[in-house]
Formats: C-alpha cells, sequence, structure tokens
C-alpha cells in the first residue's frame, strides 16, 4: 500500500508540471518492485482523482520499459548459450518480423492492384519463410522447456502457451501458403486474407512473446535451479536445432 500512494504521489506530479524525465525515471524505480496488486490501487487511486487518459497511458508506457529492462536484464545475468537466453534473443528477432508484416501488410492494403515487382511481396515471402522458421523455437520450448516446468507443478503457464502456439501454427503456414498463391489470386481477396491472417499473428504472437519473456521465462529460471538440469536441457534443446535467424551464443 504504501508503494502504491507513492507511485499515486510521483504520477501526480507529472499534471504538476514537473520535470518528465525525472518523474518518469522515479517512477520506474517504483515500478520495478511494485506488486501487481499495489499497481492496481495506485491506478484506482489515479483515476478516482481525476488522472487525465494521457497520464495513464504514460503510466503505462514506463511500465512496458520497466518489464523491457527486467527482460534485458534477465537475458544478460545468464551465461552465454542458456537456452533461455538464446529464446530472448529469438523472441527479439521475431518481434522484428511482426513489426515488419504489420508495415508490409498496411503497405499492400493501400495497394490496387497486384504488384509483382513492389518489394512489399517479396518482404512478405522472407517474413512468412522466417514465421514458420519460428516453429523451432515453439518445438524447444514444448518438448523441453515445458515439461521441466510441469514436472515441478507449475502447468497453467505451459497449458496457455501450448495452446497459442496451436492457434498460431495454422495461420503462419497459411500466410507462407498465401505467399505462394499470391500471383494467382484476385488480389482483392489476397489483401483480404492478409488483413485476416496478419491480424491475429501479429498481436497474438507479441502478446505471447510478453508473456513468456515477464512471466513463464522467469518462472523457469526461479523452479529450476539446478546448473546440471540446465546443461541437460540445453542437450536436448541442440538435439531439436534452432532457427535460421538464432543468432550465434
Ligand atoms: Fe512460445
Ligand atoms: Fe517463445
Amino acid at each position: 500500500m504504501d508503494k502504491a500512494n507513492a507511485l499515486t504521489a510521483v504520477l501526480k506530479r507529472l499534471n504538476a508540471g514537473d520535470d518528465p524525465a525525472k518523474v518518469r525515471a522515479e517512477a520506474k524505480q517504483l515500478l520495478a518492485t511494485i506488486s501487481p496488486a499495489d499497481l492496481a490501487i495506485a491506478e484506482q487511486n489515479l483515476i478516482d482523482e481525476g488522472l487525465s487518459l494521457e497520464d495513464l497511458q504514460a503510466l503505462c508506457d514506463v511500465h512496458l520499459e520497466v518489464l523491457k529492462d527486467q527482460v534485458t536484464q534477465m537475458k544478460t545475468s545468464l551465461p552465454k548459450g542458456h537456452i533461455v537466453a538464446t529464446m530472448v534473443s529469438e523472441h527479439e528477432a521475431i518481434l522484428g518480423f511482426l513489426d515488419e508484416l504489420d508495415r508490409v501488410n498496411r503497405s499492400i492494403q493501400a495497394m490496387s492492384e497486384y504488384a509483382p515487382q513492389a518489394e512489399e511481396f517479396a518482404r512478405l515471402s522472407h517474413i512468412a519463410e522466417h514465421l514458420v522458421e519460428t516453429e523451432r523455437h515453439h518445438q524447444r520450448e514444448e518438448e523441453v522447456l515445458f515439461p521441466e516446468l510441469e514436472k515441478r507443478g507449475v502447468h497453467g503457464p505451459p497449458t496457455v502457451m501450448r495452446a497459442e502456439h496451436a492457434e498460431l501454427r495454422p495461420r503462419k503456414h497459411a500466410l507462407k501458403q498465401l505467399c505462394e498463391r499470391g500471383a494467382r489470386m484476385d488480389f482483392e481477396d489476397f489483401k483480404r486474407q492478409l488483413a485476416e491472417l496478419a491480424g491475429f499473428i501479429v498481436p497474438t504472437l507479441r502478446e505471447h512473446i510478453a508473456k513468456e519473456n515477464n512471466i513463464l521465462y522467469p518462472t523457469a529460471l526461479q523452479v529450476i535451479d539446478d546448473d546440471t538440469v540446465w546443461q541437460r536441457l540445453k542437450a536436448a534443446c541442440d538435439e531439436i536445432g534452432y532457427c535460421c535467424f538464432t543468432p550465434e551464443a
């Protein structure tokens, strides 16, 4: 509750016109250690006191920055080649493909006819191939990391993540097939299917990655606290193999 009050006080200073960079830095520090319950209380206090939507938005942005910093910290604290560090790096690459898919989709939606020479179509095929490649990342999670969590009584997050992999899988393949058929299709139909697939894949996979980075991986690092287990998991991951975009450890 003290932290909730402290956060409320810091954020009220945004309204009072204090140096925004300074207020953000202080809010960031508090958010790094606040519990979800205290955060909810602070948000409610602010809403009750009439905080503007922009200020609440600023709070969310700062919170996202904190989460991002925590993921970076988690990654850099792990030894080179640790399977979770590799997965976080793969997530960074996947998020890049999703940004690009979002951009290319918008650009194609604005076109009135199929233009095979336009670079968007080559980019789209490239992105679709890479998204299908993410299957190997999901496979390492499902066959190596998740069972190890389940053995230790952590069932919820792996169940949700498996369900999301299953929802994404057919759509990633459908996107690749759509690219292959593109030239032979009615362009309006192509655009409609592209908008549908990108509209599902982009937000779903972004949120999926955020849940793994912020909840599932930190939980795994907490409950699997034996180096020899991590080495065994690394060998199992090596056996499955990596994605074409996995950075060198
Ligand atoms: Fe996953
Ligand atoms: Fe993942």
